[in-house]
């Protein structure tokens, strides 16, 4: 085992304050914030003394810290570089170019996936999913997240942090957070109406309200006239009106004959 790993001073307290989060006996929660903590007081990688000082601090059994550690990978077992390059290649990214974010990595820096350089500046990985597919590819560099990479982005990024420069994290496209290339296509301030209507722009809701409302109205009333008898027109002269003929049905046989030896008026249709 390596050498007695001890958080500094303020470290200590920062641990501590850490493990006072959470209820009596819930303590082990504490454990992945405390291994970052620690990662970080140790240049970027946990030696096993700060797993079992952390074990030890939490009354775990070293082993279960030991397979927090070794399931994700932001902590590491073997020390790194000063620049962490680590580029996303699961599906989403990988689907829009992160073999060519690897390549340019490697063509700027000379080392391959899990290599570090020989000054001992950067250290490449290969990570599954950042949780930034929408802008994909993605990766991350120590604390910050480069989005919509390219080759040529990503050159640009080593070349600068080569300098000593942090280039702008985020979209290397100009996008503003994830939203479509070329700007934003929705919740643009015009608001769609359904067909055969027009668009309005911003509009308060409850004036949309009453014109639906009057909408709806007139499709009712449109629907009651369609339904009513037609309608008799007033002698304009006189101002009377004069009753409909009634419809006369026709019947089988000779007409008229059957109701005439009967004595019958021609049968009407019924309303
Ligand atoms: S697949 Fe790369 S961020 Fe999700």
């Amino acid at each position: 085992m390596s050498e007695v790993f001890e958080f500094t001073a303020e470290n200590l307290a920062q641990a501590k304050d850490f493990i006072g989060r959470y209820p009596e006996g819930r303590q082990r929660s504490a454990v992945m914030p405390l291994l970052d903590l620690a990662q970080r007081q140790n240049g970027g990688w946990l030696p096993e003394s700060a797993v079992a000082r952390i074990a030890e601090m939490l009354d775990m059994a070293p082993i279960r810290v030991l397979e927090v550690v070794t399931f994700y990978s932001m902590y590491k077992q073997s020390p790194v570089g000063k620049h962490q390059i680590n580029v996303c290649t699961t599906t989403p990214c990988w689907l829009r170019g992160s073999d060519e974010v690897v390549g340019a990595c490697r063509n700027a820096l000379g080392i391959g996936i899990g290599e570090t350089t020989a000054d001992g500046v950067f250290t490449l990985g290969e990570v599954e999913c950042l949780g930034a597919c929408v802008n994909a590819p993605v990766v991350q560099v120590d604390d910050d997240y480069y989005e919509d990479v390219d080759e040529r982005s990503m050159a640009h990024i080593i070349d600068a942090l080569k300098r000593g420069d942090r280039p702008a994290a985020g979209s290397q496209t100009g996008r503003a957070a994830s939203a479509p290339e070329g700007g934003p296509l929705t919740l643009t301030g015009e608001t769609a109406k359904p067909a055969g209507k027009k668009a309005v722009k911003n509009v308060d809701p409850v004036e949309i309200d009453k014109a639906e409302a009057t909408d709806a109205e007139a499709t009712d009333a449109e629907a009651t006239d369609a339904e009513a008898p037609d309608a008799v027109a007033p002698d304009l002269e006189t101002g009377e009106t004069e009753a409909a003929e009634p419809e006369v049905v026709e019947t089988e046989g000779v007409p008229g004959e059957d109701d005439e030896a009967a004595g019958d008026e021609p049968r009407t249709k019924k309303e």
